[in-house]
């Protein structure tokens, strides 16, 4: 029997290899870990609709995963979705996708905080990490309740595991603003990226209102601003996917509609470029 709390303490997120996270024991043991939670064990993220009932959250992106998702053609590719909170994006790219891998925090680790000097910053860990371990138990709650296939795993993104292959489509959802390097957890998935990047972002006011090529850091006041690292703006997303080689980007603007408060949020999709072929490689063809 594989012990969960065991595993992700002795083989912290830096570790370079998943060390068989994708195998159907691994997952089976994931599942068990998860098995039998309740709502109460639960933060919801999106709002969940089952047969059962809502579970509310903040983020109700029913009948908007299309436009958030940039529309995606899912059908028969490998996709890896990073940081999927509860999991309401995953069930709909897991109807259509050959293979979904999500990929977020390990056991016990919390979210990477900007610090403040006036801050309890050792409270605040404490309450990041009860929140990404509540968050993680919505995502295997909604994958019970929807009944959908896919392959939980958690560690690094800035050093993802080499033994988690590579993907047709990478889906960096509203997490981007919550990384202390987004260019370089970019970088990294886009190494392991064969075809399309999709970017999906909180467009941020104080960003459009200024240079259209703008970034703040740390925009809100904590404790949200614990959290939130970056608001960056369409155009800057769309830069660092083209250094990292995905090019040809769209960017379309939306709401999604159940929200009242209709927050402003943008999608890139980027394409891997094709590699040019040099002088002699073209003459020799
Ligand atoms: C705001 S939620 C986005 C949810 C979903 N992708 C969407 O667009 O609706 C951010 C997600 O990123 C994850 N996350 C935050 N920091 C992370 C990190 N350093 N590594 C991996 N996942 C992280 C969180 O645990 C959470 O699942």
């Amino acid at each position: 029997m594989i012990n969960l709390v065991d595993y992700y303490q002795k083989h912290p997120g830096q570790l370079a290899a998943c060390m068989g996270q994708c195998s159907a024991a691994f997952q089976a043991a994931l599942e068990n870990h998860h098995h039998g939670l309740t709502p109460e064990a639960c933060d919801f993220y999106h709002t969940i609709e089952t047969r059962d009932g809502i579970y509310q959250g903040d983020w109700d992106l029913r009948g908007h995963e299309d436009e958030y998702l940039g529309h995606q053609v899912f059908e028969g590719r490998r996709v890896v979705e990073l940081g999927p909170a509860s999991g309401w994006l995953s069930a709909y790219m897991a109807r259509r996708a050959a293979d979904l891998v999500v990929f977020d925090l390990p056991f016990g680790a919390g979210p990477e905080l900007v610090p403040h000097p006036d801050a309890d910053m050792d409270q605040v860990t404490a309450s990041g990490i009860r929140s990404v371990t509540r968050l993680r138990n919505s995502w295997w709650f909604t994958k019970r309740a929807l009944g959908f296939r896919a392959t939980a795993v958690y560690g690094d993104i800035y050093n993802p595991p080499a033994d988690i292959g590579r993907f047709d489509i990478a889906v960096f959802g509203a997490i981007l603003l919550h990384l202390s390097n987004p260019f370089r957890a970019l970088q990294q998935i886009a190494e392991i990226t064969s075809e399309t990047i999709v970017v999906t972002d909180v467009h941020s006011a104080s960003v459009a209102a200024g240079m259209p090529t703008a970034v703040a850091f740390n925009p809100t006041p904590p404790p949200n601003g614990h959290v939130h690292w970056w608001a960056l703006s369409p155009s800057v997303v769309v830069h660092m996917l083209a250094l990292c080689g995905f090019t040809d980007a769209v960017v379309t603007h939306h709401t999604p509609e159940r929200m009242s408060e209709r927050p402003p949020m943008f999608t890139v999709v980027a394409r891997r470029r094709a590699k040019l072929l040099s002088g002699t490689q073209r003459q020799s063809m």
